[in-house]
């Protein structure tokens, strides 16, 4: 039986997260697979508990687990403990780190009735429909960094090796392969050797999947591109600092934060969780978006567990409640009738 950890950590984790397992129940329904669905502490609530962020009960249920479903985690009420201990650095780091998970996904779809929710114009956001692939565990943020004295010097190393650039090119292709088939390779081969070393394994990738057609880009490039014309991308891959700031830039073509799902994978493990945070402002009030982590289940069942069909009817869900006008506080405009989490969780399960 497939197990899942489910992680609802802190804040407004603790109300997304039941919605998304409601919507999990109603999509697989009728699915022959059965899920083993497990709660585990992680982040304050685990420091409130058992004295620590990541616990080593937690930690090993999401090795042994075939995929992770987070809420977010963090707030002003453990701010004040050293680093290390915190949430944030104490949990959310280390099960990344922990788990091997080298590929960010973060798709990127405009859905037609939250164009108005965009700050850029119509004409240019009405068909976003991208997936940026991030790689997570190499590059500049990894390489050795340090200073020097006299004279004065700092420095980081932007290393990548083989096999970190073939796997997630490869998730690129595969990714694409499933979508338009249209892969957007980005670097800074005009300037970096890692660069050019990247666009050579992607064009030696290239030959393994002749039904895919690869583009490259220059990141500087990419970063106009992305707000000029966004729908000419299907698939972007690139290197880490460059995926840290396309995806922020990214995630703007498509509305609210409570809307931005996310994917974090090693292979076909992955951990699930919508990329906002646990917004302390709002917790506890059934004010929160719960359709990012919606979204995010989705992406689970996508990629974990190869169960398209079923992944498509959630995301077509969504977007039909969002069609009939289920507005949570966030994407409400004055005189829009506003849902709770827990009412907006109710008309996605309606909806499917
Ligand atoms: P945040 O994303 O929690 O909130 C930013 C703003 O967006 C707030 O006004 C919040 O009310 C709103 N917001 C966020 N998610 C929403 C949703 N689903 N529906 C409606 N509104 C939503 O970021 P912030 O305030 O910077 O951080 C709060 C805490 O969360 C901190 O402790 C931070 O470290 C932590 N955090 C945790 C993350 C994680 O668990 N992966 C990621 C980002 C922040
Ligand atoms: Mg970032």
């Amino acid at each position: 039986m497939p197990k899942i950890a489910v992680l609802p950590g802190d804040g407004i984790g603790r109300e997304i997260i039941p919605e998304a397992l409601k919507v999990l129940q109603a999509a697989l329904e009728d699915c022959p697979v059965k899920f083993e669905f497990d709660r585990y502490l992680i982040g304050g609530a685990a420091i409130d508990e058992v004295g620590k962020a990541l616990p080593a009960e937690t930690l090993d249920a999401c090795k042994k687990a075939d995929a992770v479903l987070l809420g977010a985690i963090g707030g002003p009420k453990w701010d004040t403990l050293p680093a290390k201990e915190r949430p944030e650095l104490g949990a959310l780091l280390p099960i990344r780190k922990e788990l091997g998970l080298y590929a960010n996904i973060r798709p990127v779809k405009m859905i037609p009735s939250l164009i108005s929710a965009s700050t850029l114009r119509e004409e240019v956001v009405k068909n976003v429909d991208m997936v940026v692939i991030r790689e997570l565990t190499g590059g500049i943020y990894f390489g050795e960094k340090g200073r020097n004295e006299n004279p004065k010097a700092a420095y980081d190393v932007l290393l990548y090796h083989e096999d970190e650039i073939r796997r997630i090119i490869e998730l690129g292709f595969e990714t694409a392969r499933g979508r338009r088939k249209k892969l957007c390779s980005v670097d800074k081969a005009n300037v970096l050797e890692s660069s050019r070393f990247w666009r050579e394994i992607a064009e030696e990738v290239a030959k393994e999947y002749p039904d895919v057609e690869l583009m490259h880009m220059y990141v500087d490039n990419a970063a106009m591109q992305l707000v000029r014309y966004p729908e000419q991308f299907d698939v972007i891959v690139t290197e880490n600092m460059f995926g840290d700031i396309l995806t922020d830039l990214a995630s703007m073509l498509g509305g609210s934060i409570g809307m931005l799902a996310s994917a974090s994978l090693s292979g076909k493990k992955g951990l699930y969780e919508p990329a906002h945070g646990s917004a302390p402002d709002i917790a506890g009030q059934n004010k929160a978006n719960p359709l990012a982590t919606i979204l995010s289940a989705a992406m689970m069942l996508r990629y974990t567990f190869d169960l398209n069909e079923e992944a498509d009817r959630i995301e077509q869900a969504v977007a039909k409640v969002l069609d009939q006008g289920c507005r949570t506080a966030d994407l409400a405009k004055p005189g829009d009738k506003v849902l709770g989490t827990k009412e907006m969780g109710d008309a996605v399960v309606a909806a499917l």
